[in-house]
């Protein structure tokens, strides 16, 4: 059950009290078995904000979004369109600590979680939301999608554009698909573009 103090006390935290809220947070049982939980990573007014699906064990040793592989993969497709982690965009995740063995997030875990992305949408006030496979999208959507369905669309997260493409870390074991993720990076900036 939604707790509504919780809610009311999240929506209310600046940048130091939310990232110090999620080190400590202990509303679901993915606390359990973090080493720490992972905030988020960036620029705090950026306009790009990147949203994936939750630590990984790299991530969750260094208390950073997107650190292993599949973050290497991320900071390439980045730089390809000039940008880069720190320099006008954030990177969060759907769930702030590590689901035991890389599983999935649960549906009730993504929505513990919820307040603090909400919180740090609200904060930074991207121009664009970028998923980063299901979790992702169905935290910032509210549903039920497929990426492959969803892809070269715009939804709506509260007034802010969203955009879905799959997660690096199923573009590393799909490499045959890193073209279409590169299609949705393009799509994304022309989404920026068109609301500048
Ligand atoms: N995968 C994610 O979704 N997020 C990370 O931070 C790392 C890997």
């Amino acid at each position: 059950m939604p707790d509504p103090g919780r809610l009311k006390h999240i929506a209310t935290l600046e940048w130091d009290a939310l990232e110090a809220d999620i080190r400590n947070c202990r509303a679901c049982v993915l606390c359990e078995q973090r080493k720490q939980a992972v905030p988020g990573v960036g620029d705090r007014e950026a306009d790009w904000m990147l949203v994936g699906e939750g630590p990984g064990r790299e991530e969750d040793q260094r208390g950073e979004p997107f650190v292993g592989q599949a973050g290497r993969l991320l900071d390439n497709m980045l730089a390809a369109l000039a940008l880069q982690r720190g320099a006008n965009v954030y990177i969060a995740n759907a769930v702030k600590c590590r689901p035991p063995h890389n599983r999935t997030p649960e549906a009730a875990e993504i929505g513990s979680c919820l307040p603090y992305l909400e919180r740090q949408i609200e904060l930074v006030k991207p121009r664009l939301l970028l998923a980063l496979g299901r979790p992702a999208a169905q935290a910032l959507l509210n549903t039920e999608i497929s990426i492959s369905r969803a892809r070269g669309r715009t939804f709506d997260y509260k007034g802010i554009p969203v955009v879905v493409s799959y997660h690096p870390a199923y573009l590393l074991r799909n490499p045959q698909d890193k073209g279409k993720a590169w299609a949705d990076l393009c799509f994304a900036r022309k989404v920026m573009q068109q609301g500048s």
